[in-house]
């Protein structure tokens, strides 16, 4: 089959032959990619309308115990500078961010040991209190079952853990021997299994990803059925292991997005900042080939630099939670707008009436 033809049959069915999924993303013309993403797009509209979902991102940490290859705020990275927010910087990011329209906020941090679950606990409960009608996500790594579960029962309903790449191979390529797939992925199956709304994820061009290792992301996000895939291309970091290897392009970015979209039309996919900060249109041309949400920057100002996972790393703009008329304008140049609800995955939805 042509490559045009695939993209029908994805479209019709959601799945693909191995080889033929090969052939898609060994495919480089230009048409086909425009192909795809319009196919991917249509399937988002279909599902979600022209609306995107917002997240408000507090950084809370950029302290971390993990010393992974690519990332700018690996432990043995000694010029980064370290910060941690306060409790009451982070119920303030939050109070700010609601004001302003957000209905979910995402912790995101390094796995710094000072947020225990002693101390998560009652901050999660204290967000859900102040801002009954917001949903809280976690992105803080690797934790125990023990520990997913006390912070669920705290509050918190959605979980973000990418798994970066579903090949043992290629996962030891980016993380030093003491981290492995295997764990990282009994992480997002106890998740999944205490009823996190969940997500997975990885970096598009990363060193060592091949055709093959994305092949084996997509059929890992078919089995796994995450509620949400956090995708964006790979950023060297100047101070990292990886720091001189080239950055994840634009164009590839697109395509496993669409691909994922195609999947399944009603995961909850992100247009990155990773994205937004390889190319100027980089969020618009993401929602186009079928992302629907974007993670405004909430973190207080003052320390949006220090969290620089990778250079460059864009916080202004349309980025900035205090921008959102930005974020409108931009999602107005396309026919799109903000949709201010709490934005669960439809599959969510969908699981909680066959389970009660
Ligand atoms: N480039 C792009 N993305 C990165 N991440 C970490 N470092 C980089 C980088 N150099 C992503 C990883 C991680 C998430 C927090 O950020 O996928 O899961």
């Amino acid at each position: 089959m042509t490559s045009t033809e695939l993209v029908d049959k994805l479209f019709a069915a959601g799945d693909l032959e191995d080889r033929e999924f090969l052939q898609l993303l060994e495919d480089d013309d230009p048409a086909l990619l425009d192909y795809l993403g319009e196919a991917a797009g249509s399937q988002a509209r279909a599902v979600f309308s022209a609306q995107i979902f917002i997240r408000g991102l507090i950084e809370i940490s950029n302290i971390c115990l993990r010393d992974c290859y690519y990332c700018g705020i690996r432990k043995s990275n000694r010029k980064a500078s370290r910060y941690r927010l306060t409790k009451e910087e982070i119920l303030g990011a939050a109070e700010y961010g609601y004001r302003a329209g957000f209905r979910t906020f995402v912790l995101q941090g390094g796995e710094d040991p000072y947020w225990t679950d002693e101390r998560l606990c009652p901050l999660i409960s204290e967000m859900r209190a102040s801002f009954p009608e917001a949903a809280v996500t976690l992105s803080l790594g690797e934790r125990s079952p023990e520990s997913y579960r006390r912070l669920k029962a705290a509050g918190a309903e959605r979980y973000l853990l990418r798994h970066e790449t579903a090949d043992p191979g290629h996962f030891a390529r980016l993380h030093p021997p003491a981290q492995t797939l295997a764990h990282r992925l009994k992480c997002l199956d106890e998740l999944r299994a205490l009823g996190w709304q969940s997500g997975c994820g990885f970096m598009v061009g990363s060193p060592g990803q091949s055709a093959r290792t994305l092949l084996q992301d997509l059929r890992y996000i078919q089995a796994f059925r995450p509620h949400m895939v956090g995708i964006g291309p790979f950023i060297p970091h100047p101070q990292t292991p990886l720091g001189r290897y080239p950055p994840g392009s634009l164009k590839d970015t697109l395509k496993l997005l669409a691909l994922i979209r195609l999947i399944d039309p009603y995961l909850l996919l992100p247009a990155t900042t990773a994205l937004a900060t390889i190319d100027p249109a980089g969020r618009q041309k993401g929602i186009l080939a079928g992302a629907n949400v974007v993670m405004p920057n909430l973190s207080p100002p003052g320390v949006r630099a220090k969290y620089d996972l990778y250079e460059h790393k864009k916080s202004d703009g349309a980025e900035a939670a205090e921008h959102l008329d930005k974020l409108a304008e931009e999602l107005a140049e396309i026919a799109y707008s903000i949709n201010f609800g709490r934005g669960d995955s439809p599959l969510y939805e969908k699981e909680k009436k066959l389970y009660v």
